[in-house]
């Protein structure tokens, strides 16, 4: 069914873009390209209705189907189009879809209802989905579904794995809004309404972007992310009002550092009418903050919201906190207790406007973690989970690797804050504690590279976000599929071989990797190939302390550093007990011989020998699948692909060797069967 005439008559920028992305989309899919009307901004409604009118004339005299998009509010025709009570169920970024044969309707609340519903449209196109009788309602589970841009204004990422930034270069705001105004697109296509274009590490000149001399181009920016129902947020130096303002301090008891933020949010606000407010690193990895003046979290987080309050911005305060400069001597400090230690005596204390924004596991994005206790331990704060997309960890968009399954499993993860039911995606999206704000921000994947992400594959990763922030219920399958639907066609051995590859990907990415949730193990500095040692000696907090006899981190209350016990029961005693902790965890909670057994089967020695052995054979099984679809994808893409898990493969290859050299030197225990180890 193809579709004749789009009408939109109301004037809204969303809706507005809605109709021509819409018109865009069925061109490209449909090769018919179908009338469109649209208001113009700032003119009156009532001609819109008459041209709504003929466009139905129009459409019933030939054979398609017209589609009109609008607000309850804002159009009469959509209104009518449902009952009350099926108004109602629309949330302020949800939609409706009604089809009958002759015509289409997509209805929201806002206009950027509007905009998601008119992608989900395109997306159930696509995908080959039946119209006909389509009546279907999507709210989305998390209110801020955000990106964050690790991007430098010299033109570099950091953790960036597909080329330079799209929003700067040499020292300058790009000009050139073409790849914005595409990334704007790509991400309200997928649900999200929210980015942070400047890297949590606010560097001298990106301090300046609260300044006329950077924020015209900002502006310029949160322009095209408007259009597509996208607010912008940077991140800020906290101790911009000293290195910038040419103030004594950054104290945020001070009256005149609370003065200069709030002239500082009043300027933003005069450039940028919808600004979503600041992202903040402070006390955190050499970042300056609120320690430094002797104030909390709470002080400096709550002075920069009342700046941004009268505004409605809003502040995101980051809760990777923890000593980096560590003695890998002392075995008492857990950096694993951070995050819960500064921020649980905190809860209660910051203002309804924070929101503190905790990475998925207590650690830093590692290719297994257990998830942050710190999740159902702040009732009485508003929370974001925070995930990396662009793979520091987890193969630098050189491995396959595809994360919605460990995030989904992050999400399913259940606390019990509230008794059993209390699952991370409830307090997350803030239905747990009936808190104002909640959702989701994760550090993009995305660079200047034609394909976005480096590895073609790693879209999906994006993409993945995207659907899970709006609904979290959305099976890793089910993401996966449309993905490849959506990318490479509905070919049924494309689709299976694809979803089939994605799936694997990380069992096997982990099983090469650093074993049983003990992390790390690479390169220093960045994070690339394996190195056992690279930080054991070193000032991080990330340590295995294998000896001869054994390896893990005893985190246990009874004999380790009570990191267990930041968990409610029944997980704090799960995790306490070597006997209850999962294997992927093992090492993770406990330091354990070499010879103890798993609840596999096998011995922790023998684990580690055969994961690394199964994982170069599951990277070889991923090259013979993509092979498998030669001259089914396009050239280009197929062998691009294909170099990187040719890459994988020898790359594998090399963390099987050095771990497993490493461990038997160490443990003097050889293989049982007797494979090639160094
Ligand atoms: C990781 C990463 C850093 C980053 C930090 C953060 O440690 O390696 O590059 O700055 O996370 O999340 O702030």
């Amino acid at each position: 069914a193809w579709t004749e005439a789009i009408s939109a008559d109301e004037d809204d920028l969303c809706i507005r873009t809605a109709a021509a992305e819409l018109a865009q989309g069925l061109t490209r899919l449909t090769g018919r390209t179908p009338s469109c009307r649209t208001q113009a901004p700032g003119s009156a409604s009532s001609t819109a209705a008459g041209s709504a009118a003929s466009i139905s004339a129009a459409a019933s005299a030939s054979a398609g189907r017209s589609v009109r998009l609008g607000t309850f509010e804002g159009s009469a025709d959509v209104r009518e189009s449902f009952s009350e009570a099926e108004r109602a169920s629309v949330a302020e970024e949800g939609f409706r879809i009604r089809a009958d044969e002759r015509s289409l309707v997509i209805a929201g609340t806002t206009g950027k209802g509007v905009l998601y519903g008119a992608f989900h449209f395109l997306r159930l196109v696509q995908t080959g989905t039946p119209l006909d009788g389509l009546d279907v309602l999507h709210n989305p589970a998390n209110g801020l579904r955000m990106i964050d841009q690790w991007d430098n204004i010299d033109g570099s990422i950091e953790r960036g794995y597909a080329g330079r930034s799209i929003f700067y270069r040499d020292n300058e705001i790009t000009e050139d809004m073409t790849r914005i105004r595409d990334y704007a697109r790509l991400l309200a296509s997928v649900g999200l309404n929210a980015i942070a274009i400047n890297n949590v590490n606010v560097h001298r000149l990106e301090t300046m972007f609260l300044t006329e001399a950077y924020l015209p181009r900002i502006a310029r920016i949160a322009d095209e992310f408007r259009a597509f129902g996208v607010r912008l947020f940077l991140s800020v130096n906290f101790a911009a009002p000293f290195e910038i303002g040419g103030l004594p301090t950054a104290d945020p008891l001070d009256e005149g550092v609370q003065a200069w933020w709030r002239a500082t949010a009043r300027a933003v606000y005069d450039g940028i009418p919808d600004f979503g407010g600041f992202l903040v690193k402070a006390d955190s990895e050499f970042r300056p903050g609120p320690f430094t003046y002797g104030r909390d979290h709470a002080d400096g987080a709550n002075m920069l919201a009342d700046a941004l309050a009268p505004h409605g911005g809003i502040v995101i305060w980051r809760c990777f906190v923890y000593n980096c400069k560590q003695d890998w001597r002392d075995r008492k400090t857990d950096r694993a207790r951070a995050a819960y230690d500064h921020f649980v005596p905190l809860d209660g204390r910051f203002r309804d406007n924070v929101m503190l924004q905790i990475k998925n596991g207590p650690m830093d994005f590692q290719v297994r973690e257990p998830v942050s206790p710190l999740f159902g331990a702040i009732p009485d704060t508003n929370v974001a989970i925070e995930f990396q997309v662009t793979q520091e960890y987890t193969g630098q968009q050189r491995h396959l690797c595809y994360l919605v399954p460990q995030w989904k499993e992050a999400l399913d993860f259940d606390t019990h804050a509230r008794g059993e039911g209390s699952e991370v995606k409830r307090i997350a999206d803030g239905s747990l504690f009936d808190r104002k704000l909640g959702g989701f921000a994760a550090v993009s994947n995305i660079g200047d590279d034609a394909n976005w992400t480096g590895h073609p594959l790693a879209q999906a990763n994006l993409y993945g976000y995207g659907r899970l922030a709006w609904d979290t219920d959305l099976s890793s399958e089910a993401i996966a599929e449309e993905w490849v639907k959506l990318t490479y066609g509905s070919d049924e051995r494309v689709v299976e071989t694809i979803r089939g590859m994605l799936m694997d990907s990380w069992p096997i990415y982990e099983s090469y990797n650093a074993p049983l949730g003990i992390g790390w193990m690479v390169k220093p500095n960045h994070h690339f190939g394996p190195d056992v040692d690279g930080y054991e000696y070193s000032m991080w907090g990330t340590y295995h302390f294998a000896d001869n006899r054994g390896i893990g981190v005893d985190r246990t209350v009874r004999s380790g550093t009570g990191y267990a016990g930041q968990y409610r029961q029944p997980n704090a005693g799960r995790f306490e007990s070597l006997a209850d902790t999962p294997d992927e965890l093992v090492l993770f909670f406990h330091h354990v011989p070499y010879a103890h057994v798993l609840h596999s089967g096998k011995t922790v020695i023998q684990h580690i020998y055969d994961a690394h052995f199964e994982g170069v054979e599951g990277a070889e099984a991923l090259l013979a699948k993509w092979d498998s679809l030669a001259g089914l994808i396009g050239e280009a893409d197929h062998a691009a692909a294909r170099s990187r898990l040719q890459e994988q493969i020898r790359h594998a290859e090399e963390w099987r060797d050095v771990i497993n050299t490493y461990f038997l030197r160490k443990s003097g225990i050889t293989d049982l069967h007797n494979r090639t180890i160094y």
